[in-house]
């Protein structure tokens, strides 16, 4: 199978706590490959357009005011499968149905402080590690 590339995010919440580290130090055990990181805090605009397809939802708002609420930091990992392994090791978006030692179970707090984020397909991670990182910042692999 290829190495592919997708975005995560540690999100406001994650960072706020001191738990940043700790995501990392789980990326690393896990054996996808960091390729690039920044840190920074989102505007509501930005936020906005990130999550655009939640656009209309009940929860939009406040996961823009959610996401723009501090600092986060945004990752390219790769790796083989390297889309479905993230979403594993982050756990089920509500942390209250993630699996036993995932991100969301052990540094989430509900639904929408869920700690991280990650694209869902191929398509998305093409789309979501453009939209933070240049093509000077990451090198075509
Ligand atoms: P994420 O994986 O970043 O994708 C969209 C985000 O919207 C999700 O994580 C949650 O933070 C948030 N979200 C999804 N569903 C809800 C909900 N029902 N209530 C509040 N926030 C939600």
């Amino acid at each position: 199978m290829d190495t592919v590339r997708t975005l995560a995010i540690i999100k406001p919440d994650a960072v706020r706590a001191g738990n940043a580290g700790k995501v990392l130090s789980m990326i690393e055990g896990s054996g996808l490959a960091l390729e690039a990181v920044r840190m920074f805090r989102l505007t509501k605009e930005t936020a906005g357009e990130f999550y655009a397809v939640h656009r209309g939802k009940s929860f939009y708002g406040e996961l823009l005011d959610f996401m723009s609420s501090g600092p986060c930091i945004a990752l390219v990992l790769s790796g083989e499968n390297a889309i479905t392994r993230w979403r594993d090791l982050m756990g089920a978006t509500n942390p209250a149905s993630a699996a036993e030692g995932t991100i969301r179970k052990l540094y989430g707090t509900n639904v929408q402080f869920n700690a991280c984020h990650g694209s869902d397909a191929p398509e998305t991670a093409r789309a979501e590690v453009a939209f933070f990182f240049s093509g000077a910042e990451l090198p075509k692999s």
